[in-house]
């Protein structure tokens, strides 16, 4: 229960004074970034996103709105997408984040990259990092049963080019192709 006897008028109290002061400056935050342990020491109110472009050089996510709305910033953590804007570095601790950087193998580009290009799925580029990371996650999640069912899942990615059309059928190729290899 929360012990209202520190409060004081108004809300504060010297107690939740000193917590404030308390909050160090930075702190110390360990990520594996595309297989690579990285240590560094942030501001706890620096983003993912923040930290992978403007501390570890990797501008290749994008910030589009910097407030949740357009997946341009889109990678993964522990395989999972989350949009990196919206999560802070100090939450990642210890987690395995991957960047478009890191999707390509020793060989060359990742399957979801290739069909990228094939299909023409971008214009402009600005998306494409963003929706490529959400693509590889769709497919491991099992959502490109149909082209709505892509859809539906893309749906947090915007272009603005419009390159939708293109960007499905990229989906459908690599779906098309993990399920005849699945055969
Ligand atoms: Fe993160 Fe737009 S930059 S959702
Ligand atoms: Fe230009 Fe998507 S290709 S915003």
């Amino acid at each position: 229960m929360r012990d209202w006897s520190v409060m004081g008028r108004g809300g504060g109290s010297a107690r939740s004074r000193a917590d404030v002061r308390a909050v160090p400056a930075e702190l110390q935050v360990r990520l594996r970034v595309n297989g690579v342990l990285r240590e560094l020491w942030l501001d706890p109110r620096v983003t993912l996103l923040d930290a992978l472009r403007e501390r570890l050089g990797l501008t290749g996510t994008k910030k589009g709105c910097d407030q949740g709305a357009c997946g341009a910033c889109t990678v993964l953590a522990d395989g999972r997408r989350v949009l990196s804007c919206l999560t802070l570095a100090v939450t990642c601790e210890g987690r395995d984040i991957t960047t478009i950087e890191g999707l390509g193998e020793e060989d060359g580009l990742h399957p979801v990259q290739r069909a990228f290009i094939a299909c023409d799925a971008f214009q402009c580029g600005f998306c494409t990092p963003g929706q490529i990371m959400s693509a590889v996650a769709l497919l491991a999640e099992g959502r490109a049963g149909s082209d709505a069912e892509i859809r539906e899942f893309m749906s947090g990615n915007i272009c603005r080019c419009g390159a939708y059309p293109n960007i499905v059928a990229a989906i459908r190729a690599v779906a098309g192709e993990l399920g005849r290899a699945a055969v």
